[in-house]
This record gives C-alpha cells, structure tokens and sequence, in this order.
C-alpha cells in the first residue's frame, strides 16, 4: 500500500514543501531491531522554520520534515521486545541520545533535520528512539512534547535543577515558553511572561504566570522583571531569543541565576552587549540542544502525574501543511501548531 510524505524541495533560495507517494509500507523489511508507526500527528516548531526558509544554511533538499510527531506502532522488527503493535510512542528529537552526556555524533541523528522526519504517514524508527505517551494525551497533544516540551523540561529541571517557590522568566508565548511556564507553574515556581500581544498576555495569566510584560512596548523590559522582583531578579530565564534579548535576561537574572541558552529567535549573530554581568554576578549560562531520552521518560512521568495538557493554538489536516507552517511563520500562535496525519 502506498503512503503519503511531505519533503522538503530546494527552489534555490530556500524550500518548498511538496506532497509525495512513497510506493510501499516496508512491513515485511523491518530492520530487527525497529519499529513501524503509524504517525497520527505531528507538531511544528521554530526549527522547521528555519529549515524551510533556509534560514541557517542547512541542506533539506527531500528530506521529510518534523522533528516531533506521534503515533501507534503497527508493526516490531524481528529482535524488538520492549514494544509491541497498538503502543502509543513519540519520536525521540535525537535518536541516538539516550543519556547524559551529549556527545557530537548525535547532531546526524536528529529527526527532520539529518534524518528523515515525522510529517509522513508511516516511520520506521529504532526501538531506542521512541518513548511511551502519556496516558491522558491524545496523539495531537503527544505530538508536541519531543522537541518544544523536553527543551523547556530539560533547561529547567535538569540542567536549572528548578526548585518551587523559585522565579522564572518565560520569552514569548511559543512552543518551548509556555511549556516552561507550565512546568513551573506545576512546581509551584512564580512565572513572568514577557509578550508582543496584550490578549497573548491574559492567556498566559490565565495559565497561571504572574506578572506580564509587553516586550513590543517596553524593549527595556528587564527594569519591569526587577521591579516585579524586588529588585532581586529572577532564578531562572528561559532565553529563546538569543543575540537581541540576552542582554535584558542577563540584568533580569538574579545573582547566582540561571539563563538557559536555547533559541535563535533574533538570529545567529553574536549578542551586541558585554558579558560581563555573568561573571559579576555569578550566572550560569547553559547550552540547551532539546534533552536526552530517558529525561523525555522522566517528563512524560511528571506530565502524567500533574495531568499537563499542552497548549494548541491551531491543528491542521495532513494537506494543509503549508498553511501550518505559514501559520507558524506568522508567529501568531499560542504554544503548539500541530498537524493531524
Ligand atoms: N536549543 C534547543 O534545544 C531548542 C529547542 C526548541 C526551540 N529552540 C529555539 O527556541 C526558539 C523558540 O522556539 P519555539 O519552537 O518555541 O518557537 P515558536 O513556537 O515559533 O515561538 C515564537 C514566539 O517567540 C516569541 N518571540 C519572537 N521574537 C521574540 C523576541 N525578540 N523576544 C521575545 N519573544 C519573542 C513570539 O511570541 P509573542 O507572539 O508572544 O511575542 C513568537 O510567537 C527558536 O529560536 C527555536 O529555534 C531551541
């Protein structure tokens, strides 16, 4: 039976999205030690983004698109023991890294970037590069979590070591900031949300952040977290925007906080500012590249036992995968936009 893949096409400058049959489900050819899925929904980030408007250089040209995706496995290669047909997985972002430490060689392992990704009807993944969903989510909302969900669960609870009552600062209100804000909140941790949307804001109150800040109308925003913060700063930035806003999270950070270093939302040139205030201030300053499986394991448990439910803004049909990526490009969401397969 033939199935139906998005891949990415080169049009010179960047890429264009083209819908493509693939001519058979390789059931009976699965390597021993994999799994097929049947994909059911898969969610977009910033990242694919970049990679469709060639943003960072990078060559896509026919590959599949979408680090994140979720589905039901349908069928188990020869030596698979762990799963069986009708388990409900997500795709790991990095399939080959499974603990801490990262080790370079896991960059050509990363779904929709090096290798082949979700936005296809059917995936044949290791049975290592795959978790279980958690039980109150449906396929959309699982579709979310490997990349967006683990980056924000990763930078604050593994890397940050977040512990309630501290104060954290949120960039935004996409994908990865209000999975941190959620995962704060959960842990009883005070939330500020910066936005560019004044009705953007009263969601994010609504989800439980404390104090908001229309980054479009006071670029200074950092003099707002401290006077938010009686003047201490807060623990932990969740810093997505990178060169053009590090340096507003480094005066918004209390002394001895924590920037986690995630996106490129300001684009990939060097930050126009000092970095002195890390060392005055005795900041830590860590590299985010999403998570390790078996902190996706440890998510998942704690998304399960607090019942979190992600945030989608918008689902569109399989079809309408360029409309979902305009959307995203538009920035108009709210968290997720995800696409049901
Ligand atoms: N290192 C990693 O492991 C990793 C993992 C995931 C994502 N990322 C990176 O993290 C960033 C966010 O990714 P995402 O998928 O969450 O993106 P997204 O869902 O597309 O979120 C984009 C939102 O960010 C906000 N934003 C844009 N420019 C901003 C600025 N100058 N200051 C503050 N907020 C700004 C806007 O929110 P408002 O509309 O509310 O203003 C915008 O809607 C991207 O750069 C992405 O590449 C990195």
């Amino acid at each position: 039976m033939a199935y139906q893949s998005w891949v990415f096409r080169s049009n010179q400058a960047s890429y264009d999205l083209k819908l493509k049959p693939v001519p058979d489900i390789p059931e009976s050819r699965i390597p021993p030690d994999c799994v097929l899925i049947r994909v059911r929904a898969i969610a977009l980030n910033y990242r694919d983004i970049i990679a469709w408007k060639n943003l960072a250089g990078r060559h896509v040209d026919g590959r599949v698109p979408a680090s994140d995706g979720a589905g039901e496995i349908v069928a188990c290669g020869a030596n698979v023991r762990q799963w069986k047909a009708g388990d409900r997985v997500a795709g790991c972002f990095f399939q080959t890294w499974q603990t801490e430490p990262f080790e370079m060689r896991h960059h050509k392992n990363d779904l929709g970037g090096t290798l082949n990704g979700m936005l296809q009807e059917f995936i044949c993944l290791p049975e290592t590069g795959i978790v279980r969903i958690p039980s109150h989510l449906d396929f959309e909302q699982a579709a979310t979590l490997p990349c967006a969900a683990l980056t924000a669960w990763y930078s604050l609870v593994c890397r940050g070591n977040l512990q309630s009552g501290q104060k954290v600062l949120c960039l935004g209100t996409g994908g990865v900031s209000i999975f941190a804000l959620q995962i704060a909140r959960a842990m009883d941790c005070e939330v500020i949300i910066t936005s560019s949307d004044t009705d953007k804001l009263q969601r994010a109150k609504q989800l439980g952040a404390i104090h908001t800040i229309n980054y479009r109308e006071l670029p200074q925003w950092s003099s707002e977290v401290m006077r938010h913060t009686d003047e201490r700063g807060v623990d932990h930035v969740v810093e997505v925007g990178g060169p053009g806003t590090l340096e507003q999270s480094m005066k918004s950070v209390a002394a001895g906080g924590h920037i986690a270093l995630i996106g490129v939302l300001t684009g990939f040139g060097a930050p126009a500012t000092s970095l002195f205030p890390l060392l005055a201030r005795n900041i830590r300053l860590n590299g985010i590249y999403v998570g390790p499986r078996d902190q996706f394991v440890q998510m998942n448990a704690f998304m399960e036992r607090e019942q979190l439910v992600p945030v989608i803004d918008r689902v569109y049909e399989m079809p309408e995968a360029p409309d979902a990526f305009e959307y995203l490009s538009s920035g108009k969401h709210f968290g997720k936009v995800v696409i049901r397969i």
